[in-house]
C-alpha cells in the first residue's frame, strides 16, 4: 500500500508562524509535526509516499528531500491552487489510479496505528475507511453517521450535527474515490470536500467503512493547537542527557537534554526538551516547555511554550507561559510586571530597557 501526505493548505489560522515557513515544519516537541506522519506510515510498512504540496513546494524538497532519512521513498505532486482535500486527492490521480492509499492529512497528528486501519479496511473489504473520533466540537469537523459496519452519511461542518463521530484526518482510499471526485461541487466555502467525494461513494452503493479511535489525536491548525499537542506529546517523552548538565542544576526525571546542549545553573522541571546545541543558563524551565536546536536562554522563566530553532532570550525574570516563539527570535530583558503570554514571528526582535 502507498501514502499520500497533504500538504497543500496556506494555514492562515497558524499566521504569523506560517509567513515564514509551511505549517507541517512548525515544532511539536522539537520535531515538525509532517515527521510524526512519515515516521507513523513507515512504521506501518508504507514506503512509497507521495506528498502534494502548494506554494511551498521549494522547502517540502528542501527539508524531507527524496525519503533517505527515514528510510522511505518521498515524491512530491503540485497541486496548483487549494481548492479543496478533494481536489489535492486528485492531483495525485497519475500516480495513484489503480492503487489503494492510505491518505494522511499534513496537519493531523494522529495517534492511532494506521496499520490497525489498514489491517481493519483489508478485514471488512470496504472500498474505503475512515477513522473516526468523538469530538466537543462537531461544527469544526467532517462527521459521520453510522449503522452497522457501514458510514451511511457525511456532513461536512454540520450546523446541527447528528451523533459525535468526527473524521479525523487519515483515510483509507481506493480509486474509486477519483471517479467520484470528478462529480462532485465545490461545496459553500468554495473547496472540493473530500468529505463530499467519499458521500458520492457511499450513495453509489459502495461500502464506506469506519474505525472510532479512542487515542489523541488533533488537528494541528491553530496555535493554541499547536501548544496543546506540544504539552500532549511531552508528556510522554522519557529523560535522556545527551548534552551537559552542570552547576547545581536541577533536572527532571522526564526531561531530555540533546547532544551538544548545555544546562549551567538552572531548574529543568518535567515534560522539557532542550535541543542539540541549545545553552540554558541560569534559568527556570517548564513544565511543558521545549527549547529548539541552537537556542540560547539566559536568566528568564519559561513554562508551557515552545520557542522554536536558534532563538535568543534574555532577563525575562517575569517569564514567558503559553508562547510560540519563532525561529531566529531575540528577545532581551522582562517586559511588564507580569509573565507574559506571546506569539511571535521568526526573527523578530523584542528589546526591554
Ligand atoms: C478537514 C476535513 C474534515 C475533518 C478535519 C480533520 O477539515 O475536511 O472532514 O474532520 O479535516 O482535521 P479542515 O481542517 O480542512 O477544515
Amino acid at each position: 500500500m502507498k501514502g499520500l501526505i497533504l500538504c497543500g493548505g496556506r494555514g492562515t489560522r497558524l499566521r504569523p508562524f506560517t509567513y515564514a515557513g509551511a505549517k507541517h515544519f512548525l515544532p511539536v516537541a522539537n520535531k515538525p509535526v509532517v515527521y510524526y506522519i512519515i515516521e507513523a506510515l513507515k512504521r506501518a510498512g508504507i514506503e512509497d509516499i507521495y506528498v502534494v504540496v502548494g506554494e511551498r513546494e521549494k522547502e517540502f524538497r528542501l527539508k524531507l528531500g527524496d525519503g533517505d532519512k527515514w528510510c522511505v521513498s518521498i515524491e512530491y505532486i503540485r497541486q496548483h491552487s487549494p481548492l479543496g482535500l478533494a481536489h489535492a486527492v486528485m492531483s495525485a490521480e497519475g500516480r495513484l489510479r489503480g492503487e489503494t492509499f492510505v491518505t494522511v492529512l499534513g496537519d493531523n497528528l494522529i495517534m492511532h496505528s494506521i496499520r490497525d486501519l489498514v489491517e481493519h479496511h483489508i478485514a471488512t473489504g470496504a472500498q474505503s475507511t475512515i477513522l473516526l473520533s468523538p469530538v466537543e466540537d462537531p461544527r469544526r469537523f467532517g462527521m459521520a453517521t453510522l449503522k452497522g459496519r457501514r458510514i451511511t452519511g457525511l456532513v461536512e461542518k454540520p450546523e446541527r450535527p447528528a451523533g459525535n463521530n468526527a473524521i479525523v484526518g487519515m483515510y483509507v482510499l481506493s480509486s474509486i474515490i477519483f471517479d467520484a471526485i470528478k462529480k462532485i461541487k465545490p461545496s459553500a466555502r468554495g473547496e472540493l470536500e473530500l468529505t463530499d467525494a467519499i458521500m458520492e461513494m457511499i450513495r453509489e452503493g459502495y461500502l464506506v467503512g469506519y474505525k472510532v479511535t479512542g487515542e489523541w489525536w488533533s488537528d494541528v491548525g491553530r496555535p493554541e493547537d499547536l501548544l496543546a499537542a506540544n504539552q500532549r506529546i511531552l508528556k510522554g517523552i522519557k529523560g535522556i542527557t545527551e548534552g551537559s548538565i552542570i552547576s547545581n542544576s536541577i533536572v527532571g526525571e522526564k526531561v531530555m537534554v540533546e547532544k551538544g546542549a548545555l544546562v549551567k545553573n538552572s531548574v529543568i522541571e518535567d515534560f522539557v526538551v532542550i535541543g542539540e546545541k541549545a545553552v540554558v543558563k541560569g534559568a527556570h524551565i517548564g513544565p511543558y516547555t521545549s527549547i529548539g536546536d541552537g537556542s540560547s536562554v539566559t536568566d528568564t522563566n519559561i513554562k508551557n511554550s515552545i520557542i522554536m530553532k536558534n532563538c535568543v532570550l534574555e532577563g525575562m525574570h517575569r517569564g514567558l507561559d503559553m508562547s510560540i516563539i519563532g525561529e531566529g527570535s531575540i528577545i532581551t530583558e522582562s517586559m511588564g510586571k507580569e509573565t507574559t503570554s506571546m506569539w511571535i514571528g521568526r526573527d523578530s526582535i523584542i528589546k526591554g530597557q
